[in-house]
Order: C-alpha cells, then structure tokens, then sequence
C-alpha cells in the first residue's frame, strides 16, 4: 500500500494527464488555485493594510516554510525570485578584483548560472568549469566562491555536497549550492552539510509554480555580506527612505524590491504538502520508482543517460530513445507529460503522487511511438 497515493486527489490534473515531469513543472496543488483567489480577496479587502497584515513579512514567512524542507533555521531563508536572481545576489557579495578571483563551477550546472558566472569575468572574476569528478582538485586558495548543483539538471547525478564544502573551506573559498533539482525530492540538509549558499526555486519538486525562488545564507556570515544587488527592501528600515544604505541586519539584506507576492500565495500549498508527505518517504518512493523505469526503459532496448547507483541517481531517469525530440512532442501530445534535453535524451520523472502503472504505461507509449 503506497500511502504517498493519497495526494493525488490534491492534484486535479493527474485525473487528465500523466505527469512525468516533476523535474520541470510539479503538478499544480488544488489548494494552489484556493490561496490564489485568496491573494485576491485580501487585496480587494484590505487594500493598502495588506501590506502590514503579512505580505510584507512573506519573503521570510514563506522562506520559513522553505527552510522546514531544507534543514534551515526559522528567518534563513528569504524568497527572491529565481534561481538567477539568487546567483546574482549571491556573487555580488564579493570584490572580484583581487587576487582571490575564481569561481569553480561544475560544467554540468544549470546554464544560467554559467553566464552569470561568465558575465562575472567582466569585474576581474575568472571562471573555472570543469566536470564534476574534477572539482575537488580544481579548489585552491585562489577560489573564492564553488558553484555547484546538488543534482545534475541534465543526467540527474548528484554530487557530494559534504565533501565538495569541506574541501572548499579548506582552501579558504565558500559555497553556492544549487538545490533546485534536489529539494523535494532527495533529503538535504544546509546546516548540516555547511554549505554557505542555497538557491532554488518552486516550479519543479515543490510544486509551487514560478516567482517563487529562495536563498538560504549561512547565518553567520551575514555581518560580512553587502550584496551590490540590492534595493530598499534590504535596508534596515526602508520606511525611513533614507537615501544612504544601511543593511538589515536580518535575512531581508538578501532581498532587493517588491516580493513577488501572488507567487508566495500560490506556491506555500506546495511547500506544505511536500512538507507533510515528508522528503525521507518521497525519496524512499523515488529511487524505486526510478529504478524501475530504468529496467523497463532497457527492456524496451533504449539507453539509459542517468547513473544507475541509485545513491548518485536523482528523481529523474534520462531516457535516451532514437529521435527523442520527436518522440518527446508525440508524447505531450498523448498527454504523457515528458520534456527533452538536448544530448541528454527525454527526461522522465516520477514524483511521489505518481503510480507505479503509470511507469509501465509511459514506457509502452514510448514503445508504440518508436514502432517497437
Ligand atoms: C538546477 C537548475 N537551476 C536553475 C534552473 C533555472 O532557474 P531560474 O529559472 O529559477 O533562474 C533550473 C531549471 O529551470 C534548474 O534545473
């Protein structure tokens, strides 16, 4: 009996569709729809007031919820916009300028973190990318800052996020942890593993929907980070207006203006629920299902692109099937809920709502549509 089934009924397009990608968008929680009409009642009923009766305090309220799923502590973790939005944050902590200049990145990276990275180059930063099995030897005391994504978005691999941070503060440098592709999914814990940074967002494994990203800074750091890319929410008291800067001392010197406050309402269903299903036992669920889908993906005879040890595996098996753009777009159109990534193949994704019928079936419409 899978427990974890129960949600379904909290997650109305699974009636129409089979969704299998989780990596990419999470299906949208009824109750999602529910705090968006609420959003709008309380902006038509309390107008102005609004502001003061909570959406203020929403970057950090939501973030709270956040930092439940990721080992983070209450007032950790603040929402920003996206991933990219919490990279630039993130890197204009720092003066590029002198001798202690690199930023050691995984090449597997999501690429918007590379261009940033690469942009960075313009104020002295010198980027180092290299693959995952090269970074511990590429840190040295000339790394300022290491780059890395939890998990591979292109093969799901994840990475030794303990080792790569211990190494890191040995050389003196400090961490940036991309965790979109790991958080809701695959436990992980910020504190515990010491990273300094923690980026994501909530289209994917948290079913929130987009605007919703959030940074998580390591609390005793934050005496020494002046981010460039600021704004008057980060101030200490921004309702003074004052014209010269001064940093709150709290978590809000991460943010810069306005939150994105329809996105906090749509996505905190997400977080709740994905809290309340608990990520130990959708991790549990996950590396079954995904172990699964990779035998019946290799019965069928297709290749598959994601590691096999399932401790290395992320929530994604990457199916590598002849004309995978093809077969990708007949798949959506059959309503199986699948993307494709160039040389990577067709990313397939199981979520803890997802039935193990629904592994069989995707992979015999896979097999209908190459004409196996
Ligand atoms: C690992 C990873 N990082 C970042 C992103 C994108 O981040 P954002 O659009 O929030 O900047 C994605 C996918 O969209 C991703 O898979």
């Amino acid at each position: 009996m899978d427990e974890l089934l129960e949600w379904r009924k909290e997650f109305p397009s699974l009636e129409t569709s089979v969704h299998m990608i989780s990596h990419s968008l999470g299906a949208m929680p009824r109750r999602a729809a529910e705090r968006l009409a609420e959003y709008a009642e309380v902006w038509t009923r309390r107008g102005i007031r609004a502001w003061e009766e909570g959406w203020w305090e929403m970057p950090r309220s939501v973030g709270n919820l956040i930092g439940k799923i990721i080992g983070a502590g209450e007032g950790e973790v603040v929402m920003v916009p996206n991933v990219s939005a919490g990279q630039s944050i993130v890197n204009s902590c720092f003066d590029w300028s002198g001798p202690r200049n690199q930023v050691v990145c995984d090449s597997l990276q999501f690429p918007s973190n590379l261009y940033i990275y690469e942009a960075l180059e313009r104020q002295g930063a010198r980027l180092v990318a290299v693959p995952p099995e090269e970074l511990l030897a590429a840190i040295g005391h000339q790394t300022r800052l290491v780059s890395i994504s939890h998990v591979s978005f292109r093969s799901s691999l994840v990475l030794d996020l303990a080792a790569i941070t211990r190494r890191a503060h040995e050389a003196g440098a400090l961490v940036v942890a991309d965790i979109y592709q790991s958080a809701g999914t695959l436990p992980l814990n910020v504190r515990e593993l010491g990273v300094d940074f923690a980026t994501g967002g909530s289209v994917k494994w948290l079913c929130g929907g987009p605007g919703a990203g959030y940074l998580y800074v390591r609390q005793d750091l934050w005496p020494s980070l002046r981010p460039a890319a600021t704004g008057w929410m980060a101030h200490r008291a921004p309702f003074t207006f004052e014209p010269a800067m001064e940093y709150a001392e709290d978590a809000f010197r991460f943010l810069n203006g306005t939150p994105s406050v329809p996105a906090m309402y749509a996505a905190r269903s997400g977080y709740e629920i994905i809290g309340q299903a608990g990520v130990e036992r959708i991790r549990a669920k996950s590396i079954r299902q995904t172990g699964r889908l990779i035998e019946l993906a290799e019965e069928a005879g297709f290749r598959v692109n994601s590691p096999r040890d399932p401790a290395r595996r992320g929530g994604v098996v990457v199916i590598d099937a002849p004309n995978g753009q093809a077969v990708t777009r007949e798949l959506l159109r059959r309503d199986f809920l699948v993307d494709y990534r160039p040389g990577a193949g067709i990313r397939v994704a199981p979520h803890f709502y997802t039935t193990d019928e629904e592994l069989d079936l995707t992979v015999h419409e896979m097999r209908k549509i190459v004409g196996q």
